[in-house]
């Protein structure tokens, strides 16, 4: 049977912290492990295991029960109740093999247990099983803090990219400008459509710059917030306005209370992260249909809505959605310079302004994106 197991699960060799205050369990144990080639330190009580934990590589604790002063039980819920040592797998030794000190045991996040007399063969399995677990926990977290690493690089090089990307690119959008009007005063009508169509490129280039370097500077809390009284009608109304430019116009509804709605905010902020809402909502959903953009006031908070017709987004991709460059749909040619950060710069920019935001959505019937501000 041995011969189907991964050779890694048989040389399983690790480091014991060997809990009991008896000299003569901690001996035996210790001799049974050692033989076998573990490395093994003794404790004589739970304060000590505590103290020798933090300074040692240990892969598995032998937990002792009966013990004075902190009982096994205690100095197990101490060890899974702290974050740097909830991972080390815990193995209760006890004389007692009553079904209460079982639950006790793993109500206190025991990994396994062992009772005494000990057996030898068992120890050593239970043991081995145990640095397995542990050692595939390890290889887990160092994966993790690796591509946390690479996420981190990969952040920095866009940054730096961007970053560089920005003057070069309002350069060509000023000399397009040019080429227009030597278009227009020529009377070319061709010059003129190319430098606009080369226009609007650019454009969308440089909104795309600007969010990929406004989305690290949020995170970094390096955007400064220009916090003022706004009315989230008015900026609600700008939002709108700015998205005058695509037909899209007449399809946004507005329903707001008749009276201005004063909140503390970044009204210029607030104005990009409507906007955001709402061009995702026009360019997800069918031309012929409605947006309705809703604001309502709340004794502590105002809320904001945004509501389309559109397909809705599965529930499998909700986690991904505020996240950074994290897109639910295959990008269509509409998407063209979607990048998938519209909705972390809103997400961070109400965290900013202490508000939230989320999402109603139902597959095939439409999204609500909702945010809310304190007043
Ligand atoms: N109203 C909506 N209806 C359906 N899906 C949506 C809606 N709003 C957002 N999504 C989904 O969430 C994803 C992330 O949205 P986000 O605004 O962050 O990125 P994007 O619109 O793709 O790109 P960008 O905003 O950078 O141009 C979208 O790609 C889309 O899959
Ligand atoms: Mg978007």
């Amino acid at each position: 049977m041995d011969e189907a197991l991964p050779s890694s699960l048989q040389q399983s060799i690790g480091h014991i912290l060997i809990v009991d205050d008896e000299p003569f369990n901690r001996e035996l144990l210790h001799a049974i492990l050692k033989n076998q080639g573990h490395e093994t330190t003794g404790a004589e009580n739970g304060k000590r295991a505590l103290e020798l934990i933090e300074s040692l590589p240990v892969d598995v604790v032998l937990l002792d029960v009966m013990m004075p002063s902190l009982d096994g039980f205690q100095v197990c819920r101490i060890l899974k109740g702290n974050a740097r040592t909830a991972h080390i797998p815990v193995i209760l030794v006890t004389s007692l093999s009553g079904r209460k000190d079982r639950l006790m045991g793993m109500e206190a996040g025991a990994n396994d247990f062992l009772t005494k007399p000990v057996d030898i063969q068992e120890v050593l399995l239970r043991v081995r099983n145990a640095i397995y677990a542990k050692r595939l926990y390890d290889r887990l977290q160092e994966s993790y803090e690796k591509l946390k690493e690479l996420e981190s690089l990969r952040d920095k090089l866009t940054h730096m990219l961007v970053h560089d990307m920005r003057s070069p690119l309002a350069g060509i959008h000023g000399y397009l400008e040019m080429i227009r009007l030597h278009g227009q005063m020529n009377r070319n009508p061709k010059i003129q459509r190319f430098a606009d169509q080369a226009l609007h490129s650019t454009s969308s280039l440089i909104e795309m710059v600007s969010s990929i370097l406004d989305v690290s500077r949020l995170e970094e809390d390096k955007m400064p917030l220009n916090s003022a009284p706004a009315d989230l009608v008015d900026v609600t109304r700008q939002a709108i306005q700015s998205l005058t430019g695509s037909k899209n116009e007449c399809r946004i509804s507005l329903e707001c209370p008749h009276e201005s709605v004063q909140v503390l905010c970044d009204g210029e902020i607030m104005r990009r992260v409507i906007t955001n809402l709402l061009a995702n909502a026009l360019k997800f959903s069918e031309e012929t249909t409605e947006v309705t953009v809703g604001i309502e006031k709340h004794p502590e908070e105002v809320k904001v809505r945004v509501s389309d017709h559109g397909p809705g987004i599965p529930e499998e991709h909700l986690p991904m959605i505020f996240e950074k460059y994290g897109q639910a749909h295959l990008r269509s040619r509409r998407q063209k310079y979607s990048t998938g950060l519209g909705l972390t710069f809103c997400k961070l920019a109400l965290e900013a302004h202490n508000g939230r935001i989320g999402v109603h959505t139902e597959v095939g019937r439409g999204s609500t994106f909702w945010f809310t501000l304190p007043t």
